[in-house]
């Protein structure tokens, strides 16, 4: 292969990359929760090693906060399956996003005992969420041809 036909192939490769980039579809709620279990792994290893002074703690717990938002189809397929108890699935996503608040703000200020106590809090949140709804919302969605299971290591 000459120089040319070599930059005309990297070219390319990296154009279209870049197109693929453009058009990353938004989260689904699974990979929502990948994002949500990172960060709160994040989280937990900088609470570990006191590793407040390089906002570990407050990064991921500002990441937790501002996960983004669940699709709308996603939003409505929900709704239908869980009728009435809608207004409770949301209270644990609040309950999670108010104390991963807190942990930032505990963070911030070094408050050690205060950040550690919002954490497990906080997880009480996740898992009872999850005790409550995970698998009855994760069959609605899937059901609806969602499958993908995939971890980045976090640390
Ligand atoms: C409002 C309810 C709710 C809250 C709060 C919640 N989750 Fe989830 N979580 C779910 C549901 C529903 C699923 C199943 C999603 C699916 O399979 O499509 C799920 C799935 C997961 C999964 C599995 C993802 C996979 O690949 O199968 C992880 C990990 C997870 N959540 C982490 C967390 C963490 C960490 C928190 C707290 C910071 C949290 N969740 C808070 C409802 C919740």
């Amino acid at each position: 292969m000459n120089l040319q036909r070599a930059i005309a192939v990297l070219a390319c490769v990296v154009l279209s990359a870049l197109a693929l980039a453009d058009t990353a579809p938004e989260p689904d709620l699974k990979k929502i929760m990948q994002g949500l279990r990172n960060n709160t792994v994040s989280v937990l290893d900088g609470l570990l090693t006191d590793d407040f002074d390089a906002d570990a703690v407050a990064v991921a717990a500002n990441e937790i906060a501002h996960h983004p938002s669940i699709p709308g189809a996603q939003v409505q397929l929900v709704a239908r399956e869980l009728g009435a108890e809608m207004p409770a699935f949301k209270q644990f996503d609040q309950q999670v996003h108010d104390l991963s608040l807190s942990i930032l703000a505990a963070a911030e200020e070094q408050d050690r005992d205060r950040a550690v106590a919002d954490y497990q809090q906080m997880l009480n949140g996740c898992l009872a969420c999850h005790a409550a709804y995970k698998e009855r919302v994760a069959m609605v969605l899937n059901a609806a041809g969602d499958t993908e299971t995939e971890y980045d290591n976090p640390l």
